[in-house]
């Protein structure tokens, strides 16, 4: 069963995904960002560049993009460097525009889908060359078994690259109580990233502060919504546009007033050292999957396509299919150690 926290998430993102890849929206994010996926996030074209150059991705490695929405930026990646991508996320709903999206990109036997929770994916340890998420750590709790996930599935020397949003450093508690509602809705964190992403068992941990692209890219979301305001009121509600618009003033004040931040941080999976957590009982997760009615069969060759999440398209057939694939291939799946 997904906890809360995860099952308020589907709810929220869900939304978003069924609006994200229609006009006028994909418009914006083209505006704002320079991408056209269906973004839910802040990372530009630029970003996503500096990414692909920071996980040093070659053609036929192989790339987790955690969190991954409707498939900004993994898809790209894998467009860009001619790497194979699993994109793994809670709401089918941006799977599914991501899973489209690959097809219309030619990338259909490069990226597959699969529904999982940020601290337990359900995928072979250690298969990959690099794991990338965007915006994802500030709207989940669990921050450090996330990070130590992301260790787990890299081989050796593996590389990490991940945007988020904090709060600044040094800030007393009235200020930090401000940043926390200026940003994400999970954006405290327990310690700052170097140590979580040191305590979670990565080396050469390196933090690049993109809070002034950020600032330009709430402001320019901001504008970029008065400017379509009637149709985006279309799409939710006089209510929701309100509020959106609201939170996005906030927000950029909060930016503007030194307390919010976003960075990239890099890192690498150390090349000694233990390896990733219990095999035997990730094979159980494994098992598990194998042989359900909705995936793929998973198979331990080396095969990045592990598992497609699939459904028919339509809303008439999307319940039963659709809630299978949620309870038997994410949600619903413990991989302990994993
Ligand atoms: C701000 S969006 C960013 C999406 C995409 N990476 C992008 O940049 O457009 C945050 C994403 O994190 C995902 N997320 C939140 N909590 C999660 C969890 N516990 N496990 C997996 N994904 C989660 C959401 O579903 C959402 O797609």
């Amino acid at each position: 069963m997904p906890t809360r926290a995860e099952a308020e998430i589907v709810e929220r993102f869900t939304d978003r995904y069924r609006r994200c890849c229609g006009e006028p929206v994909l418009a914006m994010e083209h505006e704002v960002l320079g991408s056209d996926y269906g973004s839910t996030g802040y990372t530009t074209r630029a970003q996503a560049d500096d990414l692909a150059a920071h996980l040093r991705l070659r053609p036929d490695d192989r790339l987790a993009d955690i969190g991954a929405g409707a498939g900004w930026p993994g898809l790209y990646l894998a467009a860009k460097t001619g790497c194979r991508v699993v994109a793994t996320d809670l709401p089918f709903a941006g799977l599914r525009r991501a899973r489209a999206r690959a097809r219309d990109d030619g990338l259909a036997g490069r990226a597959a889908f699969l529904v999982a929770t940020g601290p337990r994916q359900p995928l072979r340890p250690g298969a990959f060359d690099g794991v990338v998420h965007t915006d994802v750590m500030c709207c989940l709790g669990p921050k450090l078994s996330v990070l130590r996930a992301c260790r787990r599935l890299l081989r050796p020397g593996g590389r990490l690259a991940f945007t988020t949003i904090h709060a600044a450093p040094g800030l007393d508690a009235r200020q930090r109580r401000r940043a926390h509602r200026a940003g994400p809705v999970d954006v405290a964190t327990r310690a700052d990233y170097p140590t979580l992403i040191d305590r979670a068992g990565f080396t050469d941990i390196a933090q690049i502060d993109v809070t002034r692209d950020y600032a330009a890219t709430q402001r320019a979301w901001y504008e970029a919504n008065e400017r379509r305001a009637d149709a985006i009121r279309g799409l939710t509600s006089d209510a929701e546009f309100a509020r959106a618009q609201a939170d996005r003033r906030r927000t950029a004040d909060a930016i503007a007033a030194g307390i919010l931040r976003r960075s990239l941080f890099t890192a690498v999976r150390p090349r000694q050292g233990p390896t990733t957590g219990s095999r035997g009982e990730c094979s159980r997760g494994l098992d598990q999957l194998r042989g359900t009615a909705a995936g793929e069969p998973l198979d331990d060759a080396d095969e990045v396509r592990v598992f497609e999440a699939r459904d028919e398209e339509g809303p008439a057939v999307r319940p039963p299919l659709v809630g299978a694939d949620l309870v038997s291939l994410g949600l619903g799946v413990r991989t302990a150690g994993c």
